[in-house]
């Protein structure tokens, strides 16, 4: 617990500056998490740690509920999350929230993010030093609203939570913890437009979800 709130003081430091570690603040930060969500989205509004800020139309928070049991985690937004700042809004997004349908979960009961907030340009697959400036982002996201299960889409969102050089197959064939949250990892559904054999394997892994989801 103690090393746990040193993390999260630490990582507020990171994003806001030493103003929030006036102990009266603190105690906001810790009661309420909404309020911390709402500051966070604005700090990520008008970030300039990498270059993306130059080519982005929007940021992209991530949408959803920011109490859910249940968080998804994608790699960046692309052309139509960028043009409308909201994640999985665009063909992947269909396929997505199909499959949510198909083990009867809405999509605003869960959280939908995404590992970085800004599109990389021609939906390139992301840096390693665009993933390192706004990792922290997506690790405040994540403690704030604490889900129990975290399912990773794709290997971006796989090794940049967990930290391991699996292959996909190698991350189905397991499930993980991050900071004690169950880690479940899937392919991304833009993946499976790209290639439909892989569909049989994604239900297989939304079957899973579900049963993890209910017992959570
Ligand atoms: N692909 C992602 O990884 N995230 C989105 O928000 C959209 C497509």
């Amino acid at each position: 617990m103690h090393d746990d709130l040193k993390r999260y003081l630490n990582q507020q430091l990171d994003l806001f500056g030493d103003e929030l570690i006036l102990s009266e603040e603190v105690e906001k930060v810790l009661v309420d998490p909404e309020k911390k969500l709402a500051e966070l989205k604005r700090v990520i509004e008008s970030c300039r740690k990498c270059d993306l800020w130059k080519t982005r139309t929007n940021t992209v928070f991530g949408s959803g509920d920011f109490n859910a049991r249940l968080a998804f985690i994608g790699e960046a937004p692309g052309r139509d999350e960028d043009l409308q700042g909201k994640p999985f809004v665009g063909r992947a997004g269909m396929l997505l929230e199909r499959l949510l349908k198909t083990i009867g979960i809405k999509r605003d009961e869960v959280f939908i993010g995404n590992v970085l907030k800004c599109r990389p340009p021609n939906n390139r697959t992301p840096s390693s030093f665009e993933v390192s400036q706004c990792e922290p982002y997506l690790v405040a996201q994540l403690q704030l609203i604490r889900p129990r299960l975290i399912v990773c889409l794709g290997l971006t969102a796989a090794k940049t939570l967990l930290k391991v050089e699996y292959t996909l197959g190698q991350f189905r064939q397991n499930m993980f913890k991050y900071h004690g949250i169950d880690v479940l990892v899937t392919y991304h559904p833009a993946a499976v437009l790209r290639n439909p054999n892989l569909e049989k394997f994604i239900r297989e892994d939304f079957e899973k979800i579900k049963r993890l989801y209910s017992e959570s």
